[in-house]
This record gives structure tokens, sequence and C-alpha cells, in this order.
């Protein structure tokens, strides 16, 4: 039985109780009068209490739902932002292609784009590749100068990509090279990630983490730096997306204490970007 119900049952009896004890008939003794009425009263307390709680527990509800829907119209104005600002700056032939959960977002790609421009003809690898690669390479169609060079560890992206390198004719600055993954040693550690030859890659002035996927094994962005630490320019950027993830995190902290030189840079975005300098 509910706690409503139980109540209403309460009430009934009690009600019974004092009608019939007000009309002559004492049930419990002499002091039912008295007793009926305390317990009256003391089951409208516990009603109103009840009442008061959940008049609490739905007024806590819509205030934390109306926040939640405050927070989600800001992203959507930020996003909306991002998007107005690649169109403005970059002024694509053709619409961009859609930005979507594996993406990386408007406000980070508006910022991306802001830093690649800011650059002389920069070098910029990426791990992941797709739309950002896209956005990347109109920056460097635009400036008419610079490389991209991004790597994908699976061959169906790295086409995917391609092609959209082709629609938004910018081939000529930003390149995609399907590069699987492979056991790699890092200090005492094997860890799986892209077979690239590293000594043949361009000093970097942009490095863009994204990639590969959480699922292909715990930590699994952590060997990016390790690995093109030495390839990095002083001054090189490294953004890290994904930021709020306890995963992206952990290799954050972990390459802060491995190289306390990379500066971590304050860079607000809704995906989180984790962003470091190198000195
Ligand atoms: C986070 S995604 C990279 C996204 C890319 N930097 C961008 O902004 O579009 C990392 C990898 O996931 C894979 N990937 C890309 N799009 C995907 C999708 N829609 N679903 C699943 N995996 C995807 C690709 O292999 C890619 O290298």
């Amino acid at each position: 039985m509910t706690f409503r119900a139980s109540v209403k049952l309460a009430m009934l009896l009690l009600a019974a109780i004092l009608v019939l004890t007000l009309g002559g008939v004492p049930l419990i003794g002499e002091w039912s009068l008295e007793l009926g009425t305390l317990v009256f009263l003391a089951t409208a307390v516990v009603i109103a209490f009840d009442h008061e709680r959940r008049h609490f527990s739905a007024m806590r509800q819509l205030t934390e739902g109306l926040a939640a829907l405050r927070e989600e119209r800001d992203d959507t104005t930020r996003q909306l932002e991002g998007i107005v600002y690649l169109y403005g700056r970059l002024q694509p032939e053709l619409p961009l292609p859609p930005f979507n959960k594996a993406t990386i977002k408007p406000d980070f790609a508006e910022r991306l784009a802001g830093e690649v421009l800011s650059r002389e003809a920069p070098v910029i690898v990426e791990l992941g590749s797709g739309i950002s690669t896209a956005i990347v390479g109109l920056c460097l169609k635009k400036a008419g100068a610079g490389r991209m060079l991004s790597f994908d560890h699976e061959s169906k992206y790295a086409g995917l990509t391609r092609d959209m390198l082709a629609q938004q004719r910018v081939s000529d600055f930003a390149q995609v090279t399907h590069a699987a993954l492979k056991v790699q040693r890092i200090g005492d550690r094997d860890w799986s990630w892209y077979d690239i030859d590293v000594s043949s890659l361009p000093l970097i002035d942009v490095l863009l983490v994204d990639g590969p996927p959480r699922d292909t094994q715990a930590l699994a962005r952590y060997p990016a730096l390790p690995l093109l630490y030495d390839k990095l320019k002083p001054g090189a950027m490294i953004y890290l997306d994904d930021g709020r993830r306890s995963d992206e995190q952990e290799i954050a902290r972990r390459w802060q204490a491995e190289y306390p030189g990379i500066e971590l840079v304050p860079f607000p975005t809704q995906s989180g970007v984790i962003a470091f300098r190198k000195p």
C-alpha cells in the first residue's frame, strides 16, 4: 500500500472513531476523543510535511531542468556562432560537411581556424581525420601557404576525408594518410598507435590529437606527445580534443608530469579541448 493510501485509510478510521465517540459511542475508553483528536492532528501534520516534500522535490527538478535547458541553449548559440565565423572567414565554395558527434565542435573549429590563420605557412599534423582536416585545408588555401598532414587508422574514414578535401578543393593543402595502428614501445610499455614514419615528418606548428578512438585501448591518445614531442617547433600548440572525458584528463595529467615545460593554455570550448603550448 502506498504512503498516500495508508494515510487516507488512517484518516478514515480516525474520522470514524471521532464521529462515533462524539455520537456517544466511545470505542477505546474515556480518552478516545482526546486520543483520536491527537492522532488525527498528527496524521494531518504528516500529510502536510509529505505535501511540502513533494512540492520541494518537484521545484528542484524543475529548476534543474531549466538550468540544463539554458545550458543547452547557450551551447547551441555558441556552436552557431562558430559556424557563422567559419563561413564568414573561410568563405567555402561549397557548404561545409556536417558536424556530428564524432567530429570536432564548431566552437573548437573556430579557434583552430583562428590559430592556423595567425601563423605563417604552418604545418599542422592531425591524428584522426574528418571535418577538422577540411577546415584546416580551407584555412591554408585562404592563406595560400602551409600543409596539413592528417593520419587515420581506418582506411574507410581516410577515404571519406580525402573525398571531402577534393570536394572542397583543398587537396593541395591537406593530405590524409591511412596509418593502421601498430604496437609501439614507449618507456616500459607497449602501445597501439599509428604506423607513422615520424622521422620523415616536417617540424610541426599545430598538433591536433583527435584519435585513435578510445575503444582501441585505454588512454589511446597518450602516445601522441611522447612520439611527436621532438617534432614540435618551439611555441607549437597541442590540442587534445574531448578533454571532458576521464581518459583525456589522465592523458593531460601524464603529459604535464612528463613534459613539465609544456604550458596549459586556458581554452574554453564545449567539448573541453585541452590545449598546451610547447615553450
Ligand atoms: C574523433 S574521430 C576524428 C574526427 C575528426 N577530427 C573530425 O573533426 O571530423 C576519430 C576517428 O574516428 C573515426 N571516425 C570518424 N567518423 C566516425 C563516425 N561517424 N563514426 C565512427 N568513427 C568515426 C575515424 O577513424 C577517425 O579517425
